[in-house]
C-alpha cells in the first residue's frame, strides 16, 4: 500500500470527496463520493450547515467505497479568490559538509514567507519557482546538492481570512481536519495539463456551475488567476426563465437535448413537459432551447477571450487554451464553437481514470495527484482490504493480496465453524 490522500472539492453545484493512493508511481483511485450542495454560491461558502451536510454525505460514500475512515482532507480554494505574491528567501546551508538537506529547503521557504500581508488576508501556501545554489539558478530540487548559500524564488498564495476560515470551519464541523488548502488551478493543472503546455504558456479555463476560473501558466508556474462569476447555471436559469419552466426541467432539457449552436438543430423538434402550474403540458421547441444556449455560450466565450486578452497573455499562449470543469464540456458541439472563438488551439481536458472520467472531477483528482506527487498523506483508518483496490494494484501485489485474502477467508471460515 502506498501513500494515501483524501481531497475535498467544494464546488458551487456539488461537493466531491476522493480517496487516492500512489503505489509504486501508479495513481489509483480508491473511493469517490459526491453530494449536491446548495451552501456554496459562486465558489464561496455562504451556508456552513448545508455545506457540512454535503461534505458528510460525500465522505460517507467515499468511505464506503474504499472501506476506510477519513480523518483529514486537502481542500480547494478557487484560484481567482487568491492573490500571488512573488518573494525571495535566502539562508546559509546548515550542515558542515555543506550538503543541502530537506530541512534547509523548509528553512528557505519559511524565509520567503516573511512578507507583510494585509490584516484581512493570510498566506495559505508557498510554491517554489526555482532554487538558486551559490548563484546557480533554475534548480527544481536542491536536496543532496552542495552549496553555501541557498536562495528560493517563490510564489506566496494569499487569500481572504474569511474565505479560508469558512472552508476550515465547514471541514471541521464535518468532523475532519484540514491537511492543507490548495489553489484549485495548480491542482487541476496536474491532471489536465502536461509539463510542456505549462512551460510554453497555456490558459486553463475551468467552467463550473457558477464560476469560470481563468488561470495562466508560463515557464511551469501559475502566473495569473482570475475568477468570473459565470457558469453553466446561467444557461439553466436562462432556459427556465425564458421558457417559464422549473429549473429542474430546464437542467434535464439542457442535458438531454442541449446543443451549442442553433444551426445544429436540423428539424425543429418539439417536446412536451408539464406546466409549472401543474395543469396540462407545455410544448418546447428544441430550436428555441438551442438559441438560448448559444446566446449564453457566446457571452461566456466572449468574456473568457476578453479576460485572457486583458491579462496580456493572449498572443503568447504557445500551447493555447485548455477547457475543463462540468460547465461547458458536456454540451454537444461546444468543441467546434469554442475553437471558432479563439485563433489559438483549444482542447478540452478531463481526468482519464475509470469512474472519474468527467471534468466535474478535475479539481478533486488534481488535488489528490498534486499532493501525492509531493509524497504527502492524509490521515485515515483502514477498516479492511477492499475488493476495488485489488483491481488497481500491480500483478505481483495482486497475487500477494489474493493470498492474504484467501488466508483471511480461511481463518474466518475456520472460526465460523465454532460459532
Ligand atoms: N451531462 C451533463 N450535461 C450538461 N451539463 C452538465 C452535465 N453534467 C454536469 N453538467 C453541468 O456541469 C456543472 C457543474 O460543473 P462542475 O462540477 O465543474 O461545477 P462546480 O465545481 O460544482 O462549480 P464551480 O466550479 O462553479 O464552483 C453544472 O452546471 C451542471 O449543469
Ligand atoms: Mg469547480
Amino acid at each position: 500500500m502506498g501513500n494515501i490522500v483524501v481531497s475535498l472539492d467544494i464546488g458551487s453545484s456539488k461537493v466531491c470527496v476522493l480517496i487516492a493512493e500512489m503505489n509504486k508511481k501508479q495513481f489509483n483511485i480508491l473511493g469517490v463520493g459526491t453530494s449536491e450542495c446548495k451552501g456554496v454560491k459562486k465558489g464561496i461558502i455562504v451556508d456552513i450547515d448545508t455545506t457540512v451536510e454535503a461534505i458528510t454525505n460525500a465522505v460517507k460514500q467515499a468511505e464506503q467505497m474504499a472501506n476506510m475512515n477519513i480523518k483529514s482532507v486537502y481542500v480547494n480554494i478557487i484560484g481567482g479568490y487568491t492573490t500571488l505574491y512573488k518573494n525571495k528567501g535566502v539562508i546559509a546551508v546548515s550542515r558542515e559538509d555543506k550538503e543541502i538537506t530537506q530541512d534547509d529547503v523548509k528553512r528557505v521557504l519559511q524565509a520567503a514567507k516573511v512578507v507583510a500581508v494585509p490584516a484581512d488576508k493570510e498566506i495559505i501556501d508557498i510554491i517554489p519557482e526555482q532554487f538558486i545554489v551559490d548563484g546557480y539558478s533554475e534548480i527544481k530540487d536542491p536536496v543532496g546538492m552542495v552549496g553555501v548559500r541557498l536562495e528560493v524564488d517563490a510564489n506566496l498564495i494569499v487569500a481572504s481570512c474569511t474565505t479560508v476560515q469558512n472552508i476550515i470551519r465547514s471541514v471541521q464541523k464535518a468532523g475532519l481536519t484540514v491537511d492543507g488548502i490548495i489553489v484549485e488551478p495548480i491542482a487541476t493543472s496536474t491532471v489536465i495539463l502536461n509539463d510542456d503546455e505549462k512551460e510554453l504558456g497555456v490558459a486553463l479555463i475551468d467552467v463550473g456551475a457558477e464560476t469560470t476560473d481563468i488561470s495562466i501558466f508560463k515557464k511551469g508556474s501559475l502566473c495569473y488567476s482570475k475568477v468570473i462569476p459565470v457558469g453553466e447555471n446561467h444557461i439553466t436559469n436562462d432556459i427556465s426563465i425564458i421558457l417559464k419552466i422549473s429549473s429542474a426541467d430546464a437542467e434535464k432539457i439542457k442535458r438531454q437535448y442541449g446543443v451549442a449552436q442553433a444551426s445544429m438543430i436540423k428539424n425543429d423538434d418539439i417536446i412536451k413537459i408539464n406546466n409549472l402550474a401543474g395543469k396540462g403540458q407545455k410544448e418546447i421547441h428544441l430550436l428555441e432551447v438551442a438559441e438560448i444556449i448559444e446566446a449564453r455560450l457566446s457571452e461566456i466565450l466572449y468574456i473568457i477571450r476578453n479576460e485572457i486578452d486583458k491579462s496580456g497573455a493572449l498572443n503568447s499562449l504557445a500551447a493555447g487554451i485548455v477547457i475543463t470543469g462540468g460547465g461547458l464540456f458536456n454540451i454537444k458541439g461546444i468543441q467546434d464553437m469554442a475553437q471558432s472563438y479563439f485563433d489559438i488551439p483549444v482542447r478540452f481536458g478531463y481526468p482519464n481514470f475509470i469512474g472519474v472520467a468527467n471534468p466535474i472531477y478535475a479539481a478533486a483528482v488534481g488535488m489528490a495527484m498534486y499532493e501525492l506527487k509531493q509524497k504527502k498523506t492524509s490521515s485515515i483508518d483502514y477498516q479492511s482490504m477492499h475488493a476495488e483496490k485489488e483491481i488497481a494494484v500491480t500483478e505481483e501485489e495482486d497475487y500477494e493480496e489474493k493470498e492474504k485474502h484467501s488466508i483471511f477467508t480461511k481463518i474466518k471460515e475456520f472460526l465460523a465453524d465454532f460459532f
